[in-house]
């Protein structure tokens, strides 16, 4: 771990993790093993941000995403501006571009946005003055969750290079599917995919990793397993035939997971369609699911990537850090 010494991030963005190193990428995590500790104590605040600006931009509902990037701004004492679809002018027609030119006049040192549009908010980030953080846009990618979750492995494993994950689910629709088979794979972790025929993207044989459509085969000595939502709002049509049968399948119980090594763990990014993906009891016991530890993680990667995005804003401005 090298926290605290000099990082080299030379990215204004973090749109995705495409293009990330692993040097960079390990700084992030490094940087995240400092904010856990961090968030743990009583008083979990530091002064780090005072006078920036985060504004959070949901065009998309999100829960845990929106709150974890709001905790970690206030964290490290930004000033914290929520917007969301609802109460901004995008439900009367503004451009994307318009909102941008709104946003910049606010002058926000940093924007986290999510949109449902794959591209959506690199478009906004060639238009803005400060950093971008892409919270998850469509079905391309969702950077901080990625981190997270590698930091969560890292922690509890202790590595992430030379194990193997198992993906499991809508990769088609899941962002976050997406971003982890980047990640894993840039970090030396071998990436399986398990999903039926339906739900695997037209360019899977493209992205490096081991396609199966059988649970049981595909998660055979598996050390991690890493469960995804259904999404059926991204869903035209019908690509199950019934959640029933889907669970049957698709859906992770003690069965399935006896495929695995005996000591894999499970992880979901949330939220959780109990008993459609996952089996309720398999979610909550403690040994074996990672799924809170997550949730922990996921504050402090958002710290992390707050930090490394306006380091260079603060050294031209001579704030110590
Ligand atoms: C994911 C997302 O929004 O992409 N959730 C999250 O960020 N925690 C996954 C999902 O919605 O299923």
């Amino acid at each position: 771990m090298n926290a605290g010494s000099a990082i080299s991030f030379p990215h204004r963005h973090l749109l995705g993790i495409e293009g990330l190193l692993p040097p960079q990428i390990e700084a992030i995590l490094d940087l995240g093993d400092k904010y856990v500790e961090q968030s743990r104590r009583v008083d979990k605040k530091s002064n780090l941000l005072s006078g920036l600006t985060v504004i959070n931009l949901f065009f998309e509902n999100s829960t845990r995403t929106r709150t974890s990037f709001e905790a970690a701004a206030k964290r490290l004492d930004a000033d914290v501006i929520n917007m969301s679809v609802s109460t901004s002018s995008i439900k009367k027609g503004e451009t994307l571009i318009d909102t941008a030119m709104t946003l910049n006049a606010m002058h926000p040192d940093v924007l986290v946005v999510r949109h449902s549009d794959s591209g959506a908010v690199q478009l906004l980030a060639e238009k803005m003055r400060g950093a971008v953080v892409n919270a998850g846009d469509g079905r391309h990618e969702h950077p901080t969750q990625a981190l997270l979750d590698a930091l969560t492995i890292r922690r509890r494993v202790g590595r992430l290079s030379n194990l193997t994950v198992a993906i499991c689910g809508d990769i088609a629709h899941s962002r976050v599917a997406r971003s982890n088979m980047q990640l894993l794979q840039i970090m030396g972790a071998r990436v399986r995919v398990i999903a039926p025929p339906t739900l695997l993207p037209a360019a899977i044989d493209r992205l490096g990793v081991e396609v199966f459509t059988d649970m049981r085969e595909g998660l055979r000595d598996v050390d991690i397993v890493m469960m995804l939502r259904l999404q059926l709002e991204r869903m035209q049509g019908s690509f199950v035939p019934s959640v029933r049968e889907y669970f049957r399948f698709f859906g992770l119980d003690r069965e399935k997971l006896a495929y695995a090594k005996p000591d894999a763990l499970i992880m979901h990014p949330g939220p959780m369609n109990r008993g459609v993906e996952i089996d309720s009891d398999l979610a909550d016991d403690i040994d074996r699911s990672l799924i809170r530890d997550q949730v922990e993680m996921g504050v402090a990667i958002r710290m992390a990537v707050l930090d490394i995005l306006t380091k260079s804003l603060r050294t031209e401005a001579g704030t110590t850090l």
